[in-house]
């Protein structure tokens, strides 16, 4: 059996390198780029495509950590009910992380379900013909870069707790 719980830790550890490796290549290299070479509502247009993909990708390597997750639990003899007042250290941190995981969900749907398609559509639409409608896509994509950045940021203290689960 001991290859099936590899295979499971596995698939856990590649689902979050494909989860956080994207969203660090679009963070640190692929906006960068973008922002020196397009104009606002242009960019606006490829990175809403450019998320569009990753979203795909994204969302089923948030799938495959969750039930990946559950199992590696279910292998370390976890009581998922009794979580929240866990004794044990290994269970607090396993529930702080959980914590992070689902506000992680939240700013995710928040970004790619509400905040990138309005922007779409202003960009799209205005074109940067109405000023009123320009300065509201800008403040938008403001507040969606601190989104993106602080669900990269909570991404990462998920992987820290998790490397203090594994100690
Ligand atoms: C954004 C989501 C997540 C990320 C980035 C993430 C990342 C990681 C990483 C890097 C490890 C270390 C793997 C190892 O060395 O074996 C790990 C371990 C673990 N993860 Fe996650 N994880 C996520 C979500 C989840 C979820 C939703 C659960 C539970 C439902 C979960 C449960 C676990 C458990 C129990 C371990 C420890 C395994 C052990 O003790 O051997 N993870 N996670």
């Amino acid at each position: 059996m001991d290859w099936v719980w590899a295979a499971i830790r596995w698939v856990h550890l590649l689902a979050a390198i494909t989860w956080i490796g994207g969203q660090i290549f679009l963070v640190l290299v692929v906006l960068p780029v973008l922002r020196g070479a397009l104009p606002s509502p242009q960019r606006t247009l490829l990175v809403t495509q450019l998320g569009r993909r990753f979203a795909v990708v994204g969302w089923l390597a948030l799938a495959l950590l969750i039930v990946t997750g559950f199992l590696n639990g279910e292998r370390r003899g976890v009581a998922w009910e009794s979580l929240p007042v866990a004794q044990s250290t290994y269970g607090q941190v396993l529930f702080a992380k959980l914590c992070l995981v689902a506000v992680v969900i939240a700013l995710t749907f928040l970004h790619g379900q509400v905040l990138g398609p309005r922007m779409a559509r202003l960009a799209a639409q205005a074109a940067g013909n109405d000023p009123q409608a320009e300065a509201y896509r800008r403040r938008l994509a403001r507040l969606s870069a601190i989104v993106s950045v602080t669900n990269l940021l909570l991404n990462l203290a998920i992987v820290y707790l998790a490397a203090r689960l594994v100690l």
